[in-house]
């Protein structure tokens, strides 16, 4: 039975408060992943418990790995070592998380065992041919529906071969997934990539002692090795940072200081973009944590200006559109956005969503095939179907910031999937958020 939970944001002006928002999700899913086929015990603090990683820590508990919490984001893994999977006794059930599915997918086909994955209805129509092709190529025996999306029937034969990939969209999934089939690969698997993206499961086989290399845009490794277990310090997910670094851009009055946000450089585009619009954003007391860049990020309100973004910057800010979108309607002049096809197939058609709710608040807002145009302006109320999409929830929410009128925001439980407590985080930092209606 589906949950519907209801948004309605009154209008508010003053966003300010030093805050931790929860641990980064892609690095919270790798941790899980790595840690249950290291050899030795991993320590795992500050884990998102979002619903997308507890569904990657219940499919390999399943899989026989012992796991301890999460607790207060602690977790514990005794690692089974490469080969120490066990069949689960059940399909697995990846709910909403995308990354958990074209994860899983490389590692189980290097199994010896047979494993279905399965999805939510926003998951289930989400393309899967661009993890499954390749891993053809390195020889799984992978079927999706007749659409390319999931169930994924991965039969693991236990023999795959290392390939030389160029990957047609720069996807830090596909990548990953290629990567941790590899490890399972006889010889050297090797990916190039379109575009730099995201590079967390790069560092962190490295913090697990695994060697792998990285010549340009082509990294590589060698299957058969080992992982070490390891201890990892989960920085907090600037991808939930995005929404309170727009709040307080947008705010009348604001000032908001973000602490320990992880600001590895394939992450940054969000930070960039909004800098590039004239918001007003320092870091303070940059350092490294096991192998990620960490700062604390303070914003305060200051007037945008709309802006032409860099194709480049793309792929590094990919899941903060939606938020950057608020940014660019409260913003001076347009904001054009071309070279996100990727944004149609997230949890939603964020391209199409994010228009549907912008025109209704007022806004000029044109989706164009790989984009959208933006002109910003006065941003009235109504309500918004946010079609289950936890990031299109969370940035109409931070639109009460500059809407002059209430905003109901619709299909609001997913926000769980990535950041549990983001209502009460807002609601602290002064924005004027309740929930009206929650059933199941
Ligand atoms: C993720 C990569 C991105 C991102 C997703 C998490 C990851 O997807 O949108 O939320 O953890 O690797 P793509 O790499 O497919 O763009």
């Amino acid at each position: 039975m589906p949950t519907f939970e209801k948004f309605l944001v009154n209008p508010s002006f003053e966003f300010s408060g030093t805050h931790r928002v929860p641990g980064d999700k892609s690095i919270s899913h790798r941790a899980i992943m790595l840690g249950s086929i290291a050899e030795g015990t991993t320590h795992v603090s500050g884990f998102l418990e979002g619903e997308d990683t507890l569904a990657t820590l219940a499919a390999f508990r399943a899989m026989g790995v012992t796991i301890t919490g999460p607790q207060q984001g602690q977790v514990t893994l005794q690692g089974v070592g490469l080969h120490g999977l066990q069949p689960p006794a059940a399909p697995l059930d990846l709910g909403n998380s995308g990354t958990s599915m074209r994860l899983l997918a490389g590692l189980l086909a290097g199994q010896s065992f047979s494993v279905e994955l399965q999805g939510d209805t926003s998951l289930s129509r989400r393309p899967m041919r661009r993890v499954t092709t390749p891993l053809a190529l390195m020889g799984a025996e992978i079927r999706t529906s007749a659409e390319g999306t999931p169930p994924l029937q991965i039969n693991g034969t236990g023999q795959l071969q290392g390939i030389d990939y160029l990957m047609p969209v720069a996807s830090a999934q596909v990548k990953s997934c290629l990567l941790l089939a590899g490890l399972y690969a006889k010889g050297q698997t090797c990916i190039t990539e379109p575009a730099p993206t995201r590079d967390h499961t790069e560092r962190m086989l490295m913090g697990f002692g695994y060697p792998i290399t990285r010549t340009g845009d082509k990294i590589c490794l060698v299957g058969g090795g080992q992982l070490r277990a390891t201890s990892i310090e989960v920085p907090a997910d600037i991808s939930s940072a995005a929404f309170l670094m727009v709040g307080a851009a947008i705010a009348a009055k604001s000032e908001v200081l973000l602490t320990h946000v992880g600001i590895n450089p394939t992450r940054m585009g969000i930070i960039n973009l909004l800098r590039q619009m004239g918001a007003d954003i320092c870091l303070h007391h940059e350092r490294q944590i096991g192998g990620e860049p960490v700062a604390d990020i303070s914003v305060r309100s200051r007037a945008l200006h709309g802006i032409v973004i860099p194709p480049h910057q793309v792929p590094l800010a990919i899941d903060e559109f939606p938020a950057l979108f608020i940014a660019a309607a409260c913003a001076e002049g347009e904001t054009i956005l071309t070279g996100a096809e990727e944004l149609r197939v997230k949890e939603s058609d964020r391209i199409q969503t994010m228009a549907e709710g912008l025109n209704i608040l007022g806004i000029k807002a044109i989706p164009t095939a790989d984009g959208i145009i933006i002109r910003g302006g006065t941003m009235g109320g109504g309500t918004i179907n946010s079609y289950g999409d936890h990031r299109v929830a969370m940035a109409f929410a931070i639109a009460g910031l500059r809407a002059k009128k209430p905003i109901v925001i619709e299909d609001c439980a997913n926000v769980a999937t990535s950041f549990p407590h983001f209502v009460t985080l807002v609601q602290t930092a002064g924005l004027a958020l309740q929930i009206i209606s929650k059933e199941k």
